[in-house]
């Protein structure tokens, strides 16, 4: 597997961790919820999101997404839906950091909003990413020759992943440790 490729299947991993642990915090704002919501951990999950996966993940794919059109493959259609989920994506994910932030900075935001607004874009996350596994992911697998990854690799540039990352940034320590912390205790 090429590493670009192997890239892309680790973010996924990744982002439906994440997106987990989101789900996680925000169900806080259920009306029967004893504990508040983490607004630093929820912030700094969404500045992540809007910081690597809309930065890169995406527009690495709409690179190979676009390649895949120009090879005439028949899942062309699906291919289309996916590259606009992305720019939905992005949007959504802009959308949302505003609504955490005026929360976060006291105005007054429903915890109905809140919630409904956050369930709705984890979906939307997550049924892209399994589309993409489930039809993409194989597919480009299987069309694309070692030259043609280098060629994607050279126009995407890999990026080291600022969180996730063996030298992930500082800025995400905590929600690093909020994240493994979580799992472990599911786990037990
Ligand atoms: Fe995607
Ligand atoms: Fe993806």
């Amino acid at each position: 597997m090429h590493t670009v490729q192997r890239q892309l299947h680790t973010d996924h991993y990744h982002l439906q961790r994440l997106l987990n642990c989101l789900s996680h915090e925000i169900e806080c704002y259920e009306y029967n919820s004893h504990e508040n919501a983490d607004l630093t951990v929820i912030l700094s999950a969404l500045d992540y999101v809007h910081d690597y996966p809309d930065k890169w993940h995406h527009p690495a794919e709409d690179v190979i997404f676009s390649k895949l059109e120009q090879k005439g493959v028949k899942e062309c259609p699906l291919i289309e839906q996916l590259k606009s989920e992305h720019r939905q994506i992005i949007q959504a994910t802009h959308t949302i950091y505003e609504l955490f932030n005026m929360a976060a900075e006291d105005c007054i935001v429903p915890a109905n909003q809140l919630l409904e607004t956050t369930r709705h874009y984890i979906a939307l996350q997550k049924q892209h990413i399994h589309k993409e596994n489930e039809y993409i992911y194989p597919l480009m697998n299987k069309v694309f020759s070692d030259q043609e990854w280098d060629a994607i690799e050279k126009a995407v540039k890999i990026r080291n992943d600022p969180l996730f990352a063996h030298q992930s940034k500082k800025e995400y320590e905590l929600l690093y440790h909020y994240i493994f912390d979580l799992e472990a205790h599911k786990n037990h």
